[in-house]
């Protein structure tokens, strides 16, 4: 049997935080964001938003684009860092908005996030347990950051994107390379609001119940895994970078992806980015851009694709599939 993406949907939130209205909150400016980064603007969820609200809107349009039932999906799992609530999961809030019966969870692995949760969609269908599965990637991150440090809080966006997962007649699925590497857990890391700390006055006042992000570490780190976990899936699928259709890589920092498309020495337009108008919303990223490419007619039947995602964990891996619309 083969399993692919049978529909594809994103949401971004209205509201738009350009350079310079950051500019106006820290210390930085448009010029040293966009040539650091390649990042424009953002968007930021509305006040009465939660990440439950993007994805569930990212869900309805993935399932109006498979044209299926939605009482045929039987499992929802949402990737993200930055759920609704520490518990119930945000998956089971997205399968009520819905108003489907289905299993529901959420999963953890930061900008990963996305990848981890379509290998395991696919792994379900693929051990006969569910036909359809909804895979999400969602995430608030705005709410997350820490609105007064320059070097976070001009990163990362709010957004989310999904997939319908089911059997395919061709195409679909091929191979999947999923790392985590828990001895840099302190490089990307929220340090209250959990079990270790938790979000007492102490932990406020210390500011950590936002976003701590060794920068130069994550990008070190990025430019390293990001060839290895690619090589791996091409590896799987027997074929070469030539091969490649299009590269959808997470939309973390633009210095990051000219630098892997450098090194596998493919043209920039192989690799699909518009982390200019979103920034880095981590594991919606990868969702994101699939139908933002999807709905420009960039996929083609029988394309193949590589994702591949890196972050929080530390987590990174990457998924080779061929398009089947
Ligand atoms: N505006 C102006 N100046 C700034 C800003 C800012 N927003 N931020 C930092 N600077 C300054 C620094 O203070 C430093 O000044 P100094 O030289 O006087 O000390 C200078 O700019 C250079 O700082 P660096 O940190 O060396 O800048 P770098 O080129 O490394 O870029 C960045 C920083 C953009 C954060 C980069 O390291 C990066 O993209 N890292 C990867 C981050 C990432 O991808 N994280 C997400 C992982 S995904 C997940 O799981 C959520």
């Amino acid at each position: 049997m083969k399993i692919g993406i049978l529909g594809t949907g994103s949401y971004l939130p209205e509201k738009v935080l350009t350079n310079d209205d950051l500019s106006k909150m820290v210390d930085t400016n448009d010029e040293w964001i966009r040539t650091r980064t390649g990042i424009k603007e953002r968007r930021i969820v509305a006040e009465n938003e939660a990440t439950s609200d993007l994805a569930y809107r990212a869900a309805e349009k993935a399932i109006e684009d498979a044209g299926i039932d939605r009482n045929e999906i039987e499992l929802v799992i949402v990737a993200t860092m930055t759920a609704d609530h520490a518990t119930p999961s945000t998956a089971a809030i997205v399968q009520d908005k819905l108003g489907i019966r289905a299993s529901a969870f959420d999963l953890s692995a930061a900008c990963t996030g996305f990848i981890y949760a379509y290998t395991t969609g696919y792994s379900f269908i693929k051990a006969g347990i569910y036909k359809k599965v909804l895979v999400i990637g969602a995430e608030s991150m705005s709410r997350v950051v820490d609105w007064e440090d320059r070097g976070t809080c001009i990163l990362f966006g709010d957004g989310a994107g999904a997939v319908v997962l089911g059997e395919v007649e061709s195409g679909g699925f091929i191979g999947s390379h999923l790392v985590a590497d828990g001895s840099g857990a302190c490089e990307l890391i929220v340090p209250a609001g959990g079990s270790r700390k938790p979000a007492n006055i102490e932990a406020i006042q210390n500011k950590e119940i936002y976003m701590q992000m060794n920068g130069r570490e994550i990008f070190k780190f990025a430019v390293k895994v990001f060839p290895e976990t690619v090589e791996n899936v091409l590896k799987q699928g027997n074929i070469t970078p030539d091969d490649v259709d299009l590269f959808i890589p997470h939309q973390a920092n633009v210095r990051i992806i000219e630098s892997i498309a450098k090194r596998f020495k493919q043209p920039m337009d192989k690799f699909f980015v518009n982390l200019q108008k979103y920034g880095n919303t981590s594991g919606a990223s990868v969702p994101i851009a699939i139908d933002e490419a999807n709905k420009e007619g960039k996929l083609k039947k029988g394309d193949k694709i590589v994702i591949v995602g890196f972050g929080g964990g530390l987590t990174y891996g990457s998924i080779l599939f061929e398009w089947s619309k």
